[in-house]
């Protein structure tokens, strides 16, 4: 991924040079202003990075190594930064190289925080120590060649800053120019360095099957705290995100630093506080179990790690992620096309999938607007229950006896596009191809495999398996008109071996797996074009920054349950933007906790993100139909505010209150969104005054109700600041209760 050109100011050579201006529009560095645009600087012994609200900068101490200086808000174009000097060492028994901040690090020469690259060569030696050795600028990243002392470990960093956000993206090639292959055991992006304190706290989002995304805090004090997956995958457990904020910080105010790594395999952040009270955050290639071999001259790029920092809380945090999502990460970027209301059977069906069942239900979804009809699990191989057919991406001849043409030509005719439900990197051993190739999976040579969901994963680090996928796929893509895919996988790994390849190179799967998946989504994007994909792993298990490159959507979680979901959308939207988080109606009683909420209340929760329905809809009465359609119609009027604009969290579900609230506001001011959940009343208490935020405060907006009641003396017209400042009072009572309204200027 990169960033858009951006002016750079460059240095022909570092330590003591001043710099070449090399951007005729920006070649006065006080130029650089908060105007969008990035800038790189490069003059004497010092690297700048300048965008948005942001400053960031490092150099070269006199020890060779890559210091930080500063990462905080934007310094005025001349401000003289600190020469980075390495500070003395306190303590005979911690070497010199503990207290010095550091960009990134080699294990070596006795350090004992976390590294951010760790090599064995063949010889024994573990010692690596990595100096600087020279810096380019192309295509507005900086490339900081740095290579160990002795021997002909090259190490690249990328640094490149987005110039809407601020936000830093970093990456790191090591390349092996020695004349015997090493094995990397350990291997970041880069070490984020934040400003020397004690008055911090960590928040990041842990989870389960059907509980993603929690929000956790804990203060960061001396020790460490590792976010991470050790399962081969992204996973629930831990999301690769991470929140450091001043301890005074709230929603709404004070510094946070904040960041996500782009990895949809075993991943790792650490965040440390050394005994200097210097907090280190570092991140990449989980070192569990890791070893990928590098042949001589060969070389291993980490995951892109991007961080950035706000003085407007948390809420602004999550602003800049979702800007960055939308405008830099997501296939579609800068500008993604609105996510359509789908239409999905798997709530309604299960696996008990077939022609007329399917075209029953398109014709209900179509009724009541929906503009994408999707076929989940079910409809290929011997795929009766979960217990077969995975592997065999042929249509099931009994419950599609004309293929599945029928089916898509009648979706097409209702005025729908199709998509289709597949899980490419797995198989059943009941199934034809585990019978064919039982060496296709991942395994360790005469061990037991353990089956999850009665499944195993395929090897897609093996060449022949990726060209199975990829072919099954492009096949499956090129035969029927599909115009999205729901890409699912519902297991982690275990017995990770990779018998076909010698031992030694075995675990290089961590990687080569990822970028094999990486490598299929890409040239299927590439092939088909037109085609969209939502990355599904259980609910929520594969959403990282990564896989968002390569995918339109997420699945956030299986639980659909309307009020679980507040809660589960509020952790999300910590770290990702509403607009790619799928959210359906579903049944009531909810199929997860066997409560009844009312279709209003289903519908509101899952407008809060890009709406879908999952419900049996051949069950639906006329009534439940017509409100359907009515929210559906509400929905695609608010849709481009609630995907692309900026969201803000007015009361969070996670509280301990009985409501919650947000609103979401258009890039250009001219449009708002509020919805306002009720859990249960308690004791007669009123629902308290909503105010809301990010409108134009001299503007005028008018005010419409899509769903719920507004006390009398509500006006429908007012200024900005009044519905900022007065705000506005909500009629709710009762249990499960919501309310929708919008906003737009005059
Ligand atoms: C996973 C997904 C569900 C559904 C099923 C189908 O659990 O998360 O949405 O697609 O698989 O088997």
């Amino acid at each position: 991924m990169k960033f858009p050109r951006a002016c750079v100011r460059h240095g022909l050579a570092i330590l003591g040079t001043m710099a070449l201006i090399v951007c005729g529009a920006m070649n006065d560095a006080r130029a650089a202003t908060h105007d969008g645009t990035a800038h790189i600087d490069v003059s004497g012994r010092v690297f700048r990075l300048d965008a948005a609200k942001v400053t960031y900068a490092f150099g070269v101490n006199e020890k060779g190594q890559l210091q930080s200086i500063y990462w905080g808000s934007r310094l005025a174009p001349n401000d003289p930064l600190p020469t980075p000097v390495a500070p003395p060492g306190r303590d005979a028994i911690d070497g010199v190289v503990n207290v010095i901040p550091q960009e990134y690090t080699g294990w070596g020469e006795g350090l004992y925080y976390e590294p951010d690259l760790k090599v064995t060569f063949p010889d024994g030696n573990r010692d690596l120590v990595l100096h600087y050795v020279s810096n380019s600028v192309h295509d507005n990243v900086l490339s900081i060649v740095m290579k160990d002392i002795e021997r002909a470990i090259v190490v690249t960093l990328q640094y490149e800053i987005d110039p809407g956000t601020g936000i830093v993206r970093r990456s790191a090639v090591v390349e092996n120019q020695t004349a015997t292959p090493v094995i990397v055991e350990q291997a970041s992006a880069g070490t984020w360095i934040l400003p020397r304190s004690h008055d911090y706290t960590l928040r990041y989002l842990a989870g389960r099957w059907a509980g993603e995304n929690d929000i956790y805090e804990r203060p960061v004090q001396p020790g460490k705290t590792v976010l991470e997956s050790r399962r081969g995958s992204t996973g629930m457990q831990n999301e690769p995100w991470f929140a450091i904020r001043r301890n005074d910080a709230n929603e709404t105010h004070g510094q946070v630093w904040f960041g996500a790594l782009a990895w949809s395999g075993s991943w790792q952040i650490a965040i440390e506080q050394d005994q200097a009270e210097q907090v280190r955050v570092t991140g990449g290639f989980n070192p569990f179990d890791f070893g990928y071999k590098l042949a001589p001259g060969a070389s291993l790029q980490t995951p892109s790690f991007y961080a950035g920092l706000t003085s407007g809380g948390m809420g602004e945090a999550s602003r800049l992620m979702h800007r960055l999502e939308l405008t830099r990460i997501l296939p579609q970027a800068p500008h993604p096309r609105a996510r359509p209301v789908l239409y999905n059977s798997w709530e309604a069906t299960g696996f008990d999938v077939n022609e007329a069942g399917q075209i029953a239900l398109a014709e209900r979804a179509a009724s009541i607007g929906v503009e994408r009809f999707v076929m989940d699990d079910g409809w290929f191989g011997a795929r009766n229950n979960d217990k077969a057919g995975l592997g065999d991406w042929t249509v099931n001849p009994q419950k599609f006896p004309h293929g599945l043409k029928p089916l898509i030509d009648r979706v097409h005719a209702l005025g729908m596009d199709f998509g289709i439900w597949v899980e490419p990197e797995m198989v059943n051993p009941d199934s034809d191809l585990y019978r064919a190739h039982p060496d296709w999976v991942l395994n360790m040579t005469g061990r037991p495999r353990t089956l999850g969901r009665n499944q195993m994963v395929l090897n897609l680090a093996r060449p022949d398996v990726r060209a199975y996928v990829f072919h099954a796929l492009d096949k499956l893509l090129s035969e029927n008109q599909i115009a999205f895919i729901k890409w699912d996988y519902n297991r982690s790994w275990s017995e990770p071996g990779w018998p076909a390849v010698p031992p030694d190179q075995q675990k290089n799967v961590y990687v080569d797996f990822v970028r094999n998946v990486y490598g299929i989504l890409e040239e299927l994007r590439h092939k088909h074009p037109n085609v969209e994909i939502e990355s599904c792993s259980s609910g929520g298990g594969r959403v990282d920054l990564g896989i968002m490159h390569l995918t339109d959507e997420v699945w956030p979680s299986d639980n659909t349950d309307a009020y679980d979901r507040l809660r589960i959308q509020d952790g999300f939207t910590q770290a990702h933007t509403p607009g790619v988080m799928m959210a359906w109606v579903t049944d009531s009683p909810s199929s997860m906790n066997g409560r009844s909420m009312s279709l209003e209340y289903r519908f509101l929760s899952a407008m809060q993100g890009s709406l879908g329905v999952g419900a049996n809809l051949t069950k639906w009465t006329a009534q439940d139909m017509a409100t359907a359609k009515r929210l559906i119609a509400d929905y695609k009027a608010i849709r481009e505010t609630v995907q692309h604009g900026d969201l803000y969290r007015l009361v969070s579900p996670d509280n301990g209150s009985e409501h919650s609230a947000t609103e979401s506001v258009s890039p250009d001011k001219a449009h708002a969104v509020l919805f306002a959940f009720l859990h249960s009343s308690t004791e007669g208490y009123p629902y308290p005054t909503v105010r809301l935020q990010g409108l134009d405060p001299d503007a005028r907006y008018r005010l419409r109700v899509l769903q719920g009641t507004l006390a009398e003396r509500t006006p429908t017209v007012a200024s900005g600041a009044y519905w900022m400042n007065v705000g506005i009072d909500i009629l709710m009572r009762g249990d499960f209760q919501g309310t929708a309204i919008t906003f737009d200027r005059e």
